[in-house]
């Protein structure tokens, strides 16, 4: 995309002010007197401990054994931590096992910082909002990030609860429903749930009666659940700011002489900070714009292996903007190579179809030097060839495909990546 300013990413106040309860300004010192201002910290701080709670608690699925870190484990960046899976399809089950999505989870760390979506005219492009496909806009709750976490409680391929009241009602009788009411008050208890409320959201297609007056009281408080998530989201224990790029830029440690060339290379001949911007202490290495990079379908996905003719439009699908199809949102390159043990799977891109940073660097390097598989005798991805983009509209043929790094010039770029996982420590190489 090109390389005018883009969007600055939300700042702290428009972000405080779109999580605090009732509009309040929950970073402003200056907003009260010290007592106020204790009370506001001490708000925030519960609202991210239910947060967190909220986040790890498996009982907020059907068959209560899915919660959000299911699909994004700290261990992991905060994407999916299951390795044979990543190796493979890269798409997580949901609650109910045999039922799969279409796109591997992306890191939840960091999305906090992505604005409500837009349309930028002079770049041509659309900024900010969360999903692949940006369809978390941000405009009803003025974040991205708490219009995202509301999805997945009732999406069938993931936590697949019949109601959102099944949420609210779990939650507020959950282990802690102690924090629930510091953090949200007490309104929930007002709210006249059915006896049998936690056997009906152990069943799919149940509706919980509620009056109409109940049904909006227990929608302000799942409201409020999105907004806790993204509180614990942006606090720096997901956001943490901890790689060794990090320290480097702190003036903690130094980069090795491979990982200084690739940091120089990243941001000049291979042009990753034309979307993956690097500039600044707290750079996030997306500018939370679209586009489609040509990546080939990954034939392991189950949606693939389901229709082989399967794409996925990306954010043209959501506005349904032909001119638009296969963009799909630019992801941070913080904790891409983050994972439990050495050793083990991850896979990047929206349909996991690249399994190494290795390969990534290559594919953005040769994609338009290689021939097409299509057209290869003996195709090997990758080594002789490229397969045809799963989006063959839209692709961006100016900043990236043929980038002319030799493979020693890949490999630093790979060795700068690296740099950016969260929970370095010094000593570390
Ligand atoms: C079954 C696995 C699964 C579960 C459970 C799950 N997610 Fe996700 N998550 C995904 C996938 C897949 C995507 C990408 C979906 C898309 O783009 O359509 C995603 C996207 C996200 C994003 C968007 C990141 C970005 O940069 O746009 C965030 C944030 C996130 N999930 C947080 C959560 C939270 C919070 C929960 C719990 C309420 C949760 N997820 C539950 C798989 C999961
Ligand atoms: C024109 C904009 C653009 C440029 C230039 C660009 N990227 Fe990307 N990058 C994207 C988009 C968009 C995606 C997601 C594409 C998808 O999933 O289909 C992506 C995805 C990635 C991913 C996968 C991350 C994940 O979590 O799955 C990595 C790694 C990556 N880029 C690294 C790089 C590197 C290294 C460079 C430079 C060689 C680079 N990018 C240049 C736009 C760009």
């Amino acid at each position: 995309m090109p390389q005018s300013p883009r969007r600055p990413a939300l700042t702290a106040l428009a972000l405080a002010l779109a999580l605090g309860a009732c509009g309040t300004d929950l970073t402003n010192p200056a907003s009260g007197g010290a007592s106020a201002a204790d009370g506001q910290a001490a708000l925030k701080g519960s609202l991210v401990a239910v947060g967190k709670a909220i986040f790890h608690d498996q009982n907020l699925s059907l068959n209560r054994n899915q919660a959000c870190v299911s699909c994004h484990d700290p261990a992991w960046g905060f994407s999916s931590p299951e390795s044979r899976i990543n190796a493979n399809g890269a798409v997580m089950p949901g609650s109910v096992r045999e039922r799969f999505g279409s796109r591997r989870p992306p890191s939840a760390a960091y999305a906090t910082m992505s604005p409500i979506i837009s349309y930028n005219a002079e770049d041509g492009t659309y900024v900010g909002g969360n999903f692949w496909d940006g369809r978390a806009t941000g405009e009803r709750l003025g974040i991205p990030a708490a219009e995202q976490a509301l999805a997945p409680f009732v999406n069938p391929v993931e936590q697949a609860l019949p109601d959102p009241a099944c949420a609210v009602f779990r939650a507020s009788r959950g282990t802690y429903g102690g924090l629930y009411r510091n953090a949200f008050g007490t309104a929930v208890d007002q709210i006249a749930f059915p006896r049998n409320t936690d056997g009906l959201c152990a069943v799919e297609g149940s509706t919980i009666a509620l009056s109409a007056p109940d049904r909006a009281l227990m929608l302000l408080e799942y409201d409020k659940m999105g907004r806790a998530i993204a509180s614990f989201e942006h606090s720096p224990e997901v956001n943490q700011f901890s790689s060794k790029y990090d320290a480097v830029l702190a003036g903690q440690t130094t980069f090795t002489p491979l990982e200084a060339s690739g940091f120089a290379m990243f941001n000049t001949r291979a042009n990753c900070s034309a979307c993956h911007p690097s500039a600044g202490p707290k750079a996030l290495f997306t500018d939370f714009t679209y586009d489609n990079i040509g990546v080939p379908a990954n034939p392991k996905n189950p949606i693939t292996r389901t229709n082989p003719l399967f794409r996925d439009l990306g954010v043209g699908g959501f506005f349904n903007q032909p001119g638009e199809w296969g963009k799909m949102k630019v992801p941070t390159l913080r904790n891409l190579d983050k994972r439990a043990r050495p050793g083990l799977a991850k896979s990047f891109m929206h349909n996991g179809a690249f399994k190494s940073l290795d390969e990534v660097v290559h594919f953005y390097n040769t994609r338009d030097v290689l021939p097409a598989c299509e057209t290869t005798p003996s195709p090997v991805f990758g080594v002789n060839c490229w397969p045809a983009p799963e989006v063959t509209e839209n692709v961006n043929t100016d900043e990236l495909g043929d980038l002319g790094l030799t493979p020693d010039q890949e490999l630093a770029v790979v060795a700068f990546l690296r740099t950016l996982n969260d929970g370095w420590v010094a000593g570390q190489p």
